[in-house]
């Protein structure tokens, strides 16, 4: 992420003379067996005189693109529009870009680390600007937790097979949609009002819709979350102290003193129910 580029100051040199590296400016330079031996796939940058320079204090930087020429070198220093040809070759594009001076083990590893340091306090910074700038944003189209908890929903609950359960979250508590059997609804019909803690009959809690019962999965005795399809009346079992609810969502056996509210809700059609007020 971060680079550092070391730039040469001073030209390449060959016999003392500055290597031109690309005399011809549209041709592809030759390589020859030596190019290739010293500089292997760079040589193709180079021209013969090339080789005679000493390049033990560089190493290879970046490549150019392999493809066609075009467009593989560019250059627009010092070169008026009119003139300028992207099949160029520039060796002061090349040195700037392609070579730097070879650094000590140590300085490479110091480098290393200061561009771990540099990489780590980027993150960092990307972290706290997602925090801090754009999250705000973010939250400026969002419900408060205010509303949240007085929201009223409509939940696509679609077709449910017997003793099936679903659970839809209203106003931040389970809601239980259970789907009682024909067996199950004739228990819970039949229960006698003298077995029942909490004395409530199924068609009052659920007149519309009477397969499924709607309860808030809260247990009535220190709200924990009933299991469906458990405990000895086959509704809702409370494991966390032994209250046993029947498929209607009332207490038959345990320390819970009241039945399994029924949220305000009405079902839009059959597959669908809107709970709120
Ligand atoms: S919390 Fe459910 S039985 Fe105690």
């Amino acid at each position: 992420m971060v680079v550092k580029q070391l730039e040469m100051n001073t030209p390449l040199t060959a016999k003392d003379k500055p290597v031109n590296s690309f005399g011809d400016e549209f041709l592809k330079p030759q390589t020859n067996g030596n190019m290739v031996a010293k500089h292997g796939q760079y040589a193709k940058y180079s021209d013969p005189a090339f080789t005679e320079v000493d390049t033990s204090k560089e190493v290879v930087l970046n490549t150019y693109p392999d493809g066609t020429r075009e467009g593989r070198i560019e250059t627009t220093t010092g070169v008026p529009l009119k003139e300028y040809n992207a099949s160029m070759w520039d060796e002061d594009f090349f040195r700037k870009h392609i070579l730097k001076p070879r650094q000590p083990d140590e300085a490479i590893e110091r480098a290393r680390v200061m561009d771990y340091a540099l990489n780590s306090v980027m993150v960092g910074f990307s972290i706290l600007m997602v925090r801090y700038a754009i999250l705000p944003v973010w939250y400026m189209g969002q419900p408060t937790m205010t509303m949240v908890g007085q929201m009223n929903i409509e939940a696509e609950i679609g077709q449910l097979e017997d003793k099936q359960c679903k659970t839809v979250v209203w106003r931040g508590k389970p809601v239980y949609v259970y789907k009682r059997s024909a067996k199950q609804m004739r228990d819970v019909e039949e229960t006698p009002m003298s077995a029942l803690k909490h004395p409530e009959t199924d068609v009052a809690r659920f007149p519309n819709n009477r397969l499924l019962a709607v309860c808030i999965a809260i247990c009535t005795h220190l709200g924990c979350i009933p299991i469906p399809n458990e405990g000895l009346f086959g509704g809702f079992f409370c494991p966390c102290h032994g209250s046993h609810y029947d498929a209607s969502g009332r207490i038959r056996q345990g320390p819970a003193p009241l039945n399994l509210e029924v949220p305000p809700h009405k079902w839009v059609n059959d597959e669908t129910i809107y709970l709120g007020n």
